[in-house]
């Protein structure tokens, strides 16, 4: 049977490039992004295997849109990829409780609330994928401007210990991919004029194998995904 894959922050870089090389593995997709005009390339890419969902994954609806979605469609999850994620780059000293709330909102309570609200439609055997950065990798380098971008990805890989442990009772996986530097609008944010060594399209394949097939290999587990550190 087909696989059933969702994939949250599908309209630019790693996401939208992961979603095109699933669907082109004939996995179905659910690809979910804020930009709704950009979710529509990956339609006209594959509208056979990509679902697009519009929508913020911090508002309180979220997971009952995807829960419907999934409801209609008759679709289960075999694997879930949290890939959305904010970076504010700013000093410690000018990051205010917004700042840090906005943060923690979408890289680690959005990932939590959709992963809690859609349990019951998980299969055994599926796949929950933490896309973390190797600012939230303990021991690696820690850069200026990345404090609170950096605390959540590192709650984000310890959550990922913690699911895989709590989950083990509906044989779930769940695994952190501390990801190194990739040619997207976001690095450019972190490491403005950075020439990242990976571009989304190497990533996207990487990921989207992993999502696969690494859970018969790793659960809990929390994997560096880089050649150097920042790249
Ligand atoms: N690029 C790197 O070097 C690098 C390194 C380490 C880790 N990572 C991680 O890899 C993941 C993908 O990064 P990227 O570089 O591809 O980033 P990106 O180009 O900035 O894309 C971020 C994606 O997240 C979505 N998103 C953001 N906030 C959202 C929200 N509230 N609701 C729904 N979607 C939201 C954006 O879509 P909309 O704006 O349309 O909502 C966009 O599709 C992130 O988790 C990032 O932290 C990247």
């Amino acid at each position: 049977m087909q696989k059933h894959i969702i994939i949250t922050g599908a309209s630019r870089g790693i996401g939208f490039e992961t979603t095109k090389y699933l669907a082109d593995k004939n996995v179905t997709v659910t690809a979910v992004a804020r930009s709704g005009k950009k979710l529509s390339l990956l339609e006209e890419y594959n509208s056979a295997s990509i679902h697009t969902l519009s929508l913020d994954i911090t508002t309180k609806d979220a997971s009952e849109i995807i829960y419907r979605h999934l409801k209609e469609h008759n679709l289960t999850i075999d694997g879930m990829i949290h890939n959305a994620g904010l970076l504010i780059n700013k000093p410690f000293s000018e990051l205010t409780d917004l700042d840090w709330d906005n943060q923690f909102r979408v890289n680690v309570l959005a990932p939590v609330s959709l992963t809690r609200n859609l349990l019951p439609m998980f299969n055994s055997g599926s796949h929950i994928l933490n896309i973390s950065s190797m600012g939230g990798f303990q021991g690696s380098d820690k850069f200026p401007g990345l404090s609170a971008y950096s605390a959540t990805k590192g709650a984000l890989s310890i959550l990922t210990e913690c699911l895989a442990t709590e989950l083990a009772e509906f044989n779930i996986s769940s695994n952190c991919l501390c990801l190194g530097a990739v040619q997207t609008e976001m690095l450019n944010q972190a490491f403005p004029g950075f020439k990242a060594p990976v571009k989304p399209v190497q990533m996207a394949e990487y990921i989207a194998n992993f999502c696969l097939n690494g859970h018969t290999f790793y659960n809990g587990k929390i994997l560096p995904v880089a050649l150097s550190n920042p790249s």
